[in-house]
């Protein structure tokens, strides 16, 4: 499949405009930004750079629409759009799964997989739309005073999505907000905003009503700052490094908004010899070089019990050089290139420190360049052997396909190593033993365990962090709580 063939009409040459009160609008201000592909260097669309004021219309369209129509939607309505939503971007899987190729990078067989799970997450969503309910509670009162709940919409969500997964971010975010009957202003990463203006523009052929569904690109400095500090926004739903979380907490204080956050991780993965090595080997590889390690939840700390250390990490290591790295466009390449120059640029200054600490490389390390990989930015599957906890490379996320494997010698030992770091979004377990199994499902302190397993997901089953990896759940029935607030109301009756 030539993927350039699957984006047109929607990559044209002309400037990609903002979505605001179901308008396409070029910036107040007149600028653009390039958004560009990470395999080629190419520009691929010039894109409106939206920024306060843009924001401030956005929100001004978003709270209209929360007030007006909107809020007479009936549960049942919300459902037919998002179903219609989730049918529109089935129908056009194969230009949204060429778009994030082209935008981000990654391999067209995974952003092919992503775009099934979106169209998943929008049914779940559409299902719970009809499903969400307060209670009646039995109070204890002297007299005759009946007591229940409202679950209502929050009102006006400033969501904010990150580079790695555009369509599927965007989807986590305007999904539970048309289910609970919020708005949302959303504001794209600047390294891949198309697919979520594609999206855009599937919500008003959809139906969804003017305003509801604002999307404002632009750069996190200028438009999601304002986004976050917007004093008609009421609640921030943030997915990203910790650093702009903790920036997001801050510019949330003024009007003290609801926040969620979807922060960073630096997740154990723990092998033990009884594990069946044959499934842990692909698995603890793909554990981290899954969208070359641009995954929140990678399992970067690959812990490895000592018998099984050295055979086990060379057989990870060889793994990683039977994968495929290229142009994420070639059906065959299973490892793309990272998102931008700074990425690469983040990525190769920790395997240089990595070296420096002593970590000893046993495969990949170094950036590629040969041919046309110089224009990309292309870092190999990469696995560091002679790990130790206390090196940067074991406790700060590296966001690239970069393994730190480890060695530990029992249980309790690799549990308190395991949870020593300051994030706890996913972790994984390869063991035969179920007593071993269900003792660390309950000792990790992350929001998921995979066993046996990573990175799966559903959009049923909450996904969110402990400590620094942020508050809040997306996916579940959890994640609708999110974007809900419960007020009780009191009758008097006698
Ligand atoms: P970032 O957290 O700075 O950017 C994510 C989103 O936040 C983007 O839309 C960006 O425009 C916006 N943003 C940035 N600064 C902001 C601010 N002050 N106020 C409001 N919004 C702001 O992440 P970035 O710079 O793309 O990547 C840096 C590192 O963050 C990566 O190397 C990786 O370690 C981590 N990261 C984690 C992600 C995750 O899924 N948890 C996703 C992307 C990055
Ligand atoms: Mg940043």
């Amino acid at each position: 499949m030539n993927v350039m063939t699957q984006v047109h009409p929607f990559l044209d040459g002309k400037t990609k405009r903002m979505l605001i009160g179901g308008k396409w609008l070029e910036a107040a201000s007149g600028k653009t930004f390039e958004t560009r592909n990470p395999a080629t260097g190419e520009i691929l669309a010039h894109v409106a750079e939206g920024d306060a004021e843009d924001i401030d219309r956005a929100v001004a369209a978003a709270r209209e629409a929360f007030n007006g129509p909107w809020s007479k939607f009936k549960p049942a309505q919300r459902q037919a759009l998002l179903l219609k939503l989730a049918d529109l971007v089935e129908e056009n899987i194969e230009e949204f799964a060429a778009l994030d190729t082209l935008d981000m990078g990654a391999p067209i067989s995974r952003t092919r997989g992503n775009k099934a799970r979106a169209v998943g997450m929008l049914r779940f969503y559409a299902g719970m739309a009809t499903a969400l309910h307060g209670e009646t509670i039995n109070n204890s009162l002297p007299g005759e005073i009946v007591s229940f709940t409202l679950k209502e919409p929050v009102g006006v969500v400033g969501a904010i999505i990150p580079w790695n997964g555009p369509l599927t971010a965007a989807i986590w975010k305007i999904g539970p907000a048309l289910a609970t009957g919020c708005t949302v202003v959303l504001k794209p990463a600047e390294e891949a905003p198309l697919t979520p203006l594609r999206l855009g523009e599937l919500c008003l052929e959809a139906g969804v009503p003017p305003g509801v569904v604002n999307v404002v690109p632009g750069f996190g400095e200028t438009a999601g700052a304002a986004l976050a500090s917007h004093p008609d926004v009421d609640k921030v739903a943030f997915t990203g490094s910790h650093v702009t979380g903790q920036s997001i907490i801050r510019a949330s204080a003024g009007n003290l908004k609801r926040v969620s956050l979807e922060l960073g991780g630096k997740s154990p993965d723990i092998v033990f010899a009884d594990a069946d090595l044959s499934q842990a080997v692909p698995g603890s590889g793909m554990a981290v070089f899954a969208n070359s390690g641009q995954i929140c939840s990678a399992g970067t700390r690959l812990f490895v019990e000592k018998k099984i250390y050295d055979e086990f990490v060379s057989r990870v290591a060889d793994f990683s050089k039977t994968l495929r790295v290229g142009n994420g466009a070639d059906p065959e390449t299973q490892v793309g290139p990272l998102v931008s120059q700074e990425q690469m640029t983040r990525v190769s200054s920790y395997l240089n420190i990595g070296r420096q600490e002593g970590a000893r490389p046993l495969s990949g390390g170094e950036r590629l360049t040969d041919g046309d990989m110089a224009k990309g930015f292309f870092v190999p599957p990469t696995v560091f052997a002679d790990v130790r906890d206390d090196m940067r490379i074991a406790q700060e996320e590296i966001f690239g396909p970069v393994i730190s494997a480890i060695p530990f010698t029992d249980v309790e030992e690799v549990i308190e190593r395991g949870n020593k770091t300051q994030f706890g979004l996913g972790s994984g377990v390869w063991t035969r033993d179920v007593g071993k199994a269900h003792k660390l499902a309950r000792a990790i302190r992350a929001g998921s365990v995979w066993i046996n397993c990573y990175q799966a997901m559903d959009p049923a089953v909450p996904f969110g962090g402990y400590k620094m990896s942020g508050y809040g759940r997306e996916s579940g029935v959890q994640h609708l709580e999110e974007y809900l607030n419960v007020k009780a109301v009191w009758i008097k009756t006698d």
